[in-house]
């Protein structure tokens, strides 16, 4: 699909004089020896267009499916994991850079298992001890980190290869389904899960989650997306400057699981409820932060209802990059990169450093299945478990 910023010097469609004197000008300009045509108005063309990015080891062949905007922002989303391998977002000057870490190809992502880009199932982030009990049954998670299950076990949803519809138009998207099976990687019920990628005309990716069941279950997907605004493999993201619209926190123990607490942000390092760059207190002497080893944390978004509300803002001070975070879910993980070390090669073959990228995961609280006192993650036959979040993409002055 085209978008309607035509690029013709001619107008044909009018045949009077004056139309016509317009046009000779026009044309005479543009033609003259020695003289340059003049530039062509930026257009680009808006949809979404399908390649080959690889093949699973079974032979399975698995997409790239690349959408464009009017803008020319554009995102390429592979349907390995429901991953977005790239974001092409401009700076102040108009200058675009890809602003995700990734790999260049299928290969990578089946080499190094990261969740760099991905759609994060069944349950984002940690379940305590790797167990929940619901109804009354105890279900067994593998565990995966540590003695905890970890983003959806051994094999999440960000290791599947969903099915892909293409959805063209001047706000492309790309819708994924999945079903994962009763009794996959531990969970009780058969999940029918549908995420839409829509890239709008704002430059605002939006994901719109939904995902049903025949079994009482937990659920909390999210997106796994690594971002560095200066550009992926462009150094570290401590110069980066963070708002996150929330107070409080939910601390850890020294495996990352909630302690049940909730805590006010109030005069610790944890606090970005005025922008502060990532790497301002990120070294300092604090106890969540060391079981972290920098930010890995849940916050507790600042909410006036149920609908999509601003949870985050995030700029790069050199390019002006801005990143918005908008989302329906009543928490976000601050991860600061703390895990990349420098031994993972991403696209160009470039080495990721640590924290060379942050994350901003939007979701349920972690381990909600065994703290009651959360907003639930259950989902039950009949109810349609629904989350939308938007990473819009912007540019600051400051
Ligand atoms: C989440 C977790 C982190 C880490 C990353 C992936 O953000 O909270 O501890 O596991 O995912 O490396």
């Amino acid at each position: 699909m085209k978008n309607n910023i035509i690029k013709e010097s001619g107008t044909k469609g009018l045949f009077g004089l004056i139309g016509l004197l317009v046009m000779l000008l026009a044309v005479t300009g543009a033609c003259t020896p020695g003289k340059q045509p003049a530039p062509e108005t930026e257009s680009h063309e808006t949809g979404i267009k399908r390649s080959v990015f690889g093949k699973m080891p079974d032979g399975q062949e698995v997409h790239l499916y690349t959408l464009t905007n009017a803008n020319g922002m554009q995102v390429a989303i592979t349907n390995y994991g429901g991953r977005i391998v790239s974001i092409l977002a401009p700076d102040r000057n108009g200058k675009m850079a890809d602003v995700v870490l990734g790999f260049d190809n299928l290969q990578g992502y089946l080499d190094t298992h990261t969740y760099f880009g991905a759609l994060i199932g069944r349950y984002g982030n940690r379940i305590g001890g790797a167990k929940f009990t619901l109804d009354g049954k105890v279900y067994h998670l593998p565990a995966n980190n540590g003695p905890n299950s970890l983003h959806g076990g051994t094999k999440g949803f960000d290791q599947r290869v969903w099915t892909a519809k293409e959805i063209p138009g001047d706000e492309p998207g790309l819708e994924l389904t999945y079903l994962s099976k009763d009794g996959e990687e531990g969970y009780p019920g058969d999940m029918h899960v549908k995420v839409v990628y829509t890239l709008e005309k704002d430059n605002g990716l939006k994901i719109d989650y939904n995902a049903t069941t025949d079994k009482d279950t937990v659920v909390n997907l999210t997106n796994h997306s690594y971002f560095n605004l200066a550009g992926e493999g462009n150094g570290n993201i401590l110069n980066t400057v963070l708002w996150i619209n929330s107070d409080e926190i939910t601390p850890v123990d020294a495996t990352q699981i909630p302690t049940g607490k909730i805590e006010k942000v109030d005069g610790t390092p944890f606090d970005f409820r005025k922008p502060t760059p990532i790497g301002a207190h990120i070294n300092e002497d604090n106890q969540q932060l060391k079981y972290g080893q920098g930010y890995d944390i849940n916050y507790i978004l600042n909410r006036k209802g149920p609908g999509l509300e601003l949870a985050a803002r995030a700029y790069d001070p050199e390019s002006g990059r801005e990143l918005e975070v908008y989302t329906t879910e009543p928490g976000i993980q601050f991860y600061s990169g703390n895990f990349l070390d420098g031994t993972i090669h991403g696209k160009g073959g470039v080495a990721y450093g640590k924290r060379s990228a942050f994350c901003l995961e939007t979701q349920h609280y972690p381990d909600s299945p065994n703290h009651p006192s959360f907003p639930t993650t259950e989902l039950k036959p009949g109810q349609t478990f629904h989350q939308v979040t938007v990473f819009k993409f912007t540019t600051t002055s400051k």
